[in-house]
């Protein structure tokens, strides 16, 4: 750490996760995931004191911008979605190392003059030739960015600094698509060079599910096919798709986000315990648990999805719904509205636990009704939780994996959703449903089906 830099003391918890010597380069830094949520993590980071000095930010694009003009835009994204308060100290030493390139994916001189300007950072803010590469860029133009980076040099570890790629989602289209991705990508970029971004992993509620599951004995005694009925993980979206029906039309939900953050959040609440909390022995429980996912159900604990935009609510939650007692000493009359007990995860936007279980309703009767424990992140902590994409960011430059998909659970993810998409091409897609609404009654119909129903969240 530099002698400028003002954490100084070493009780501070915060010094093993400062990134040291580096920058960043974005492609596509015109794009709205980069004003919205890119550009403002970068700003929390260096707030947060968690940037070295000389941190550096190269936007790469098209448009005909002098480094002024882009550092004007990230000033305005940072303004207008930052999560820390705006601190013009702060401001001013980042936009020291602000650098912009103008050029097309195909263009070599663009690539050259990268280059070059990374040189320069190497020597005005002291980057030490450690930069990640983050591909904000639509999937049809990885492929392009990868050979780019290659052919000039841009990717060559050989020197003793790091270089690193930072892949956005959508990761292919079904299975062949990621596989031939995944071997472009792998052509350049060592398996640890590689950061697929999976933004759901970034979120602390998503990190929580670790903690709740393998920190506390009174969870994993019953977190199994013995004591658990089924679980249900819903996303559901209030918003619609704005802007974005190009992309989405293209694609659709369930490879929007089941492919990547729902089954992510399945393999999470499902995994045994990993040996320990380093990224190899994390990809392995969950490698194993997409691995062993089958449709259509058999005897095993059912996992419902869903997930939708203009949904009547935003809500994120996984619910870990348990069997009935398995003797009821009640009156059937007492227990009438005893619902099943369960464990839900509320991943955003109420962020915390509840554990719902019957109780005795007060009164000369015995009358039993669902009750609920809550824990809620905004009563139990001062601290504020980070955006998901400063977490991941930090992580990227610090070259800590543990929060990245790796490709096998990717092709795994996509092994799993291709059959449904398939069915999905020959027989159509889930009926429409009218906007605010919780869905197509098909959602109903399946676990009605099963004798069961969808919680209201
Ligand atoms: C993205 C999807 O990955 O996640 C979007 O492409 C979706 O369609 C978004 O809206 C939701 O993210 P969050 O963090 O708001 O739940």
């Amino acid at each position: 750490m530099s002698s400028s830099n003002p954490l100084r003391d070493p009780a501070d918890r915060r010094l093993p996760r400062i990134a040291g010597p580096s920058g960043l380069v974005i492609f596509g830094v015109t794009g709205d995931l980069s004003r919205k949520k890119l550009m403002p993590a970068v700003y929390d980071l260096a707030n947060r004191g968690l940037l070295p000095p000389g941190f550096s930010l190269v936007g790469f694009a098209r448009r005909d911008w002098e480094h002024e003009d882009f550092a004007q835009v990230v000033h305005n994204a940072v303004k207008e979605h930052s999560r820390t308060p705006f601190r013009e100290e702060v401001w001013q030493q980042l936009i020291q190392g602000m650098r912009f390139v103008q050029g097309t994916f195909d263009d070599d001189d663009a690539f050259e003059r990268l280059r070059g300007t990374i040189e320069e950072l190497d020597k005005a803010q002291g980057t030490g030739g450690n930069f990640a590469f983050y591909l904000s860029v639509p999937p049809k133009s990885f492929p392009v960015v990868i050979q780019q980076l290659k052919k000039h040099g841009l990717a060559d570890q050989s020197s003793g600094s790091w270089r690193r790629a930072v892949i956005e989602k959508p990761f292919g289209h079904d299975l062949r698509s990621a596989e031939e991705l995944n071997a472009i990508v792998h052509e350049v970029f060592g398996s640890d060079q590689v950061f697929r971004i999976d933004h759901y992993l970034g979120k602390e509620t998503v990190q929580n599910i670790l903690a709740l599951r393998f920190a506390n004995t009174m969870f994993e005694p019953i977190w199994n096919r013995s004591y658990v009925d089924h679980v249900q993980i819903t996303m559901a979206e209030d918003i619609g798709i704005g802007g974005r029906a190009g992309y989405y039309d293209g694609i659709g939900a369930a490879r929007d986000v089941i492919q990547n953050h729902l089954l992510q959040l399945l393999a999470l609440t499902a995994m045994e315990e990993p040996a320990s909390f380093d990224a190899d022995a994390l990809a392995a429980e969950k490698t194993k648990v997409l691995g062993a996912v089958r449709l259509p159900r058999d005897a095993g604990v059912p996992f419902y999805l869903r997930t939708g935009k203009r949904l009547g609510r935003r809500v994120t939650e996984i619910a870990v719904v348990f069997q009935r007692a398995p003797h009821s000493p009640f009156d059937t009359t007492a227990t009438e509205e005893l619902g099943s007990n369960a464990i839900v995860i509320r991943v955003q936007p109420d962020e915390g636990v509840t554990v719902r279980f019957g109780s005795k309703v007060p009164g000369t009767s015995m009358e039993i009704r669902d009750v609920s424990m809550d824990f809620a992140y905004g009563e139990s902590f001062t601290e504020s939780s980070p955006e998901a994409y400063e977490r991941l960011i930090l992580d990227v430059l610090l070259g800590d994996a543990n929060l990245f998909p790796r490709t096998e659970e990717v092709e795994l993810s996509w092994k799993i959703l291709d059959p449904i998409e398939r069915y999905w091409d020959e027989h159509g897609t889930p009926a429409q449903y009218p906007a605010g609404t919780w869905g197509p009654v098909e959602a109903d119909d399946m676990l009605e089906r099963d004798g069961r129903s969808w919680r209201r969240p």
